[in-house]
Formats: C-alpha cells, sequence, structure tokens
C-alpha cells in the first residue's frame, strides 16, 4: 500500500526518474523530485497539477552534500517524514581509460556514487528515527560487466550497489530495506546520447569488437520496465527483501552477475 507515502526521488526530472514519479503519483504517494533541471522538473510539476497530483520539484545537486543536506531539511520542515527514497540521478561517461580525465573521472562518481551516499545518509536518518523505511538505488548492469570506455560508469556503478548493500546491513535493525535495480540498455535519453548515431540496434545484436553480448530479448528497455521493479521493492509484497539486487537488462549480462 503506497498511499500517501512520501517519496523522495533523484533524477526526477526526465528518463526513469520521471517515469517513477508519474507512476508513484498515480499510486497516490506524495512525491518530492530532486533534480538539476529547473525547467523539466517544473514541466513535470505541471502536467501532475493538471491532473490533481502530488508532486513538488527541489533544484538539487546530488554531488553536492551541503545542498543535499539543506534540501532534505526543507522536504522534512513541510512534509515531517520521508518513506520511500529512489536514488536515479546519474551521468553515464565514455572515454578509454589512457584517455580519460581527472575531471571526468570524479564527476563520474560524484554524480553516481557520492550521490547516492549523501542523499542515503541524509535521508536514513529521519527513516531510523521513526524505524521504517525503503531505498532502492538505481545501479546498472555495468557495475557488474565490464565495458569498453566505460570504466568510470561501470566502477562508480559497482560503487552505489555495493554502497546500498551495506547501507541495507547497518539499517535493518531499524526495519528500513535498502535494495538496487540494474537496468541494462533503457529507452531514454541517457541511452540515445550514448548511441550517438541513433544505432541502438547496435546494443541489441551485440558488438564483437567490444565484446558486447546482445539483448537476448531483442529489444531494449521501456523506462516503464525498470519503474515496476522499483514499486515492487517499495512496496510491502517485498517486505522481506533487503540487500538484493534485480537485474532487468533483457538477459543480456546472460544472469551471470
Ligand atoms: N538509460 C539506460 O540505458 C540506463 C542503463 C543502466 C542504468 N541507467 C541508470 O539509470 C538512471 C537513470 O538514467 P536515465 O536513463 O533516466 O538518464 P537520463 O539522463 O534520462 O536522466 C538522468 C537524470 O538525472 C539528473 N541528474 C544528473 N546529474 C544530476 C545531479 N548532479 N543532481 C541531480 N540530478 C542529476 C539529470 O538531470 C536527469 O534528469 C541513472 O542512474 C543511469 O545511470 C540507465
Amino acid at each position: 500500500m503506497l498511499k500517501g507515502k512520501v517519496a523522495v526521488i533523484s533524477g526526477a526530472a526526465k528518463g526513469m526518474g520521471a517515469a517513477l514519479v508519474k507512476r508513484l503519483c498515480f499510486e497516490g504517494c506524495q512525491v518530492v523530485g530532486l533534480d538539476i533541471e529547473a525547467e523539466k522538473l517544473k514541466q513535470l510539476s505541471e502536467e501532475l497539477s493538471n491532473r490533481d497530483q502530488t508532486f513538488e520539484g527541489y533544484i538539487c545537486d546530488v554531488s553536492n552534500k551541503a545542498h543535499v543536506t539543506d534540501t532534505i531539511q526543507l522536504v522534512i520542515e513541510k512534509y515531517k517524514t520521508i518513506d520511500i527514497l529512489v536514488n536515479v540521478a546519474g551521468v553515464i561517461s565514455v572515454n578509454p581509460i589512457q584517455s580519460m580525465t581527472m575531471d571526468e573521472w570524479e564527476h563520474t562518481f560524484s554524480i553516481n556514487t557520492n550521490g547516492v551516499f549523501y542523499l542515503s545518509q541524509e535521508v536514513s536518518k529521519v527513516m531510523i528515527a521513526k524505524q521504517s523505511g525503503a531505498i532502492v538505488t538505481v545501479s546498472s548492469n555495468a557495475a557488474s560487466v565490464p565495458r569498453t570506455s566505460m570504466s568510470a560508469y561501470c566502477a562508480s556503478k559497482a560503487a552505489s550497489l555495493m554502497f546500498t548493500r551495506c547501507l541495507g546491513l547497518e539499517l535493518a535493525k531499524y526495519n528500513i530495506r535498502c535494495n538496487i535495480v540494474s537496468p541494462g540498455a533503457t529507452d531514454t535519453d541517457m541511452q540515445r546520447d550514448f548511441w550517438k548515431d541513433g544505432a541502438i540496434e547496435q546494443g541489441i545484436k551485440g558488438v564483437q569488437e567490444e565484446y558486447r553480448v546482445g539483448i537476448p530479448l531483442q529489444r531494449i528497455a521501456t523506462p516503464e520496465n525498470i519503474v515496476d521493479s522499483i514499486l515492487y521493492l517499495v512496496s510491502d509484497q517485498a517486505s522481506h527483501i533487503t540487500m538484493n539486487n534485480i537485474v532487468i537488462d533483457g538477459g543480456a549480462s546472460l544472469g551471470a552477475q
């Protein structure tokens, strides 16, 4: 039963985050979205208020610890509690290791890993006080499968995955469950920018020179495919599940996670 729960979603302005916001609103949650894309947050807010649904966007850079702390403080002042946190915000960087700059490496980690740490640490204080809560981190199947030119992304996602498992272990005694979803190729701007020539078909078929096997189910995921698993993990139906990782990649990692 999700109705009435307060949910905080990072990376809410577009892609998977926006799809999750819409679904949680539909389920009757009070949804707070964090993102750096002010205009897109505003558009989402207008779209949802036309449907009489409760959504509020906050401009928040998850890679900035002080910004995260201040934003969560504002959310708590207004909504009094947080029941659900989903770490969706993420960036991809594509560059072979020999030409990767320190800036690229740090930028990728600052959002994909540090952002998950800052937000989870801050929100879990509220959850510990009330002895309940559900946290989900969106990692990637690239956390477990090495990819050429994606070392920073793969490593940052592996770190956020293991961080979330450790979080789940430390918070289990407070009745707080922490799980991970690991999508494969999913139809959002991030994926379309990745295949710059628009050749998502290459990802489906596989690219032998890059040791990239294709997707056995022969299609990329929709954002809603990922949202379905997140919804399950934050719901009471998953009340005995924690520190788990659901891989949603059409079989691309051959179940070898
Ligand atoms: N699309 C895929 O194929 C795919 C596959 C595996 C994992 N993922 C992961 O899923 C998550 C969602 O990806 P998506 O495909 O929806 O991407 P997207 O680029 O469509 O959306 C990402 C969102 O994160 C926000 N964001 C970026 N930096 C931020 C920051 N510093 N603070 C707050 N918000 C920030 C962006 O503004 C954007 O709204 C990411 O963590 C991504 O790594 C995506």
